[in-house]
């Protein structure tokens, strides 16, 4: 059944005006953490000469849903990946050279992003890209109250959640040979931030 986040409706062009300036050498998309499945719809329709692989810890229902409906021949079936068990992944990666993961490194256990970095690192071809959008704790300044609040809210449902910091994840991103090249402010205290294997 084809679920419906709001927030996918506020975010999803801001999003695509960034995707569409960084992905232009890429081909292959593989998206970590689709959600309800609306984003991969929307990016691989804008996103024509890309091919876009929407993946999700199961159930995968819902992006199936949005994927039949909108019959767009450059978005694949959805695949099983869970970031905290990666080796069940039945994910094809032979062909990636993009990762795209939105709102969801918060959402899980610190090792989550540790090995979202290390699936980088390890599928990524020279040039390729990672890009994460979500919100993000900085050295130089306080987290935002509302983001703050958010973390809170993380916190309560999940204590091992939470909104990560810049710093450490930028180190693991470097670990693995990837160059930050972009960090931009976006909506609602997010950031789109990306690297490229060097
Ligand atoms: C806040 S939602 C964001 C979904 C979508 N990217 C969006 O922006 O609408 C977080 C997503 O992470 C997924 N998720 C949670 N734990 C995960 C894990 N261990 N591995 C992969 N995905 C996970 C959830 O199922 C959910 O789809």
């Amino acid at each position: 059944m084809k679920e419906y986040a709001p927030a996918c409706d506020r975010n999803q062009q801001v999003i695509l005006d960034v995707l569409e300036q960084i992905l232009t050498r890429s081909s292959f998309v593989l998206e970590i953490g689709s959600g309800t499945g609306q984003h991969a719809v929307y990016f691989a329709d804008a996103l024509g000469h890309l091919n876009w692989q929407p993946t999700n810890k199961e159930p995968l229902d819902s992006i199936h849903a949005w994927r039949d409906e909108a019959n767009l021949e450059n978005l694949l079936a959805p695949a099983s990946l869970d970031l905290l068990d990666l080796h069940n992944s039945t994910v094809d990666t032979t062909k990636v050279d993009a990762i795209v993961c939105i709102n969801t490194i918060h959402i899980m256990a610190w090792q989550g992003t540790e090995n979202l970095f290390s699936l980088a690192t390890n599928v990524l071809p020279v040039g390729g890209l990672i890009y994460v959008y979500g919100p993000y704790r900085y050295s130089d300044r306080p987290l935002e109250p509302s983001n703050e609040n958010f973390d809170l809210w993380l916190k309560e449902r999940d204590p091992v959640s939470g909104i990560r910091h810049f710093d450490e994840v930028n180190k693991l991103a470097q670990r693995g040979g990837l160059e930050l090249e972009g960090d931009m402010a976006m909506p609602a205290n997010n950031r789109s931030i990306w690297w490229r294997k060097s």
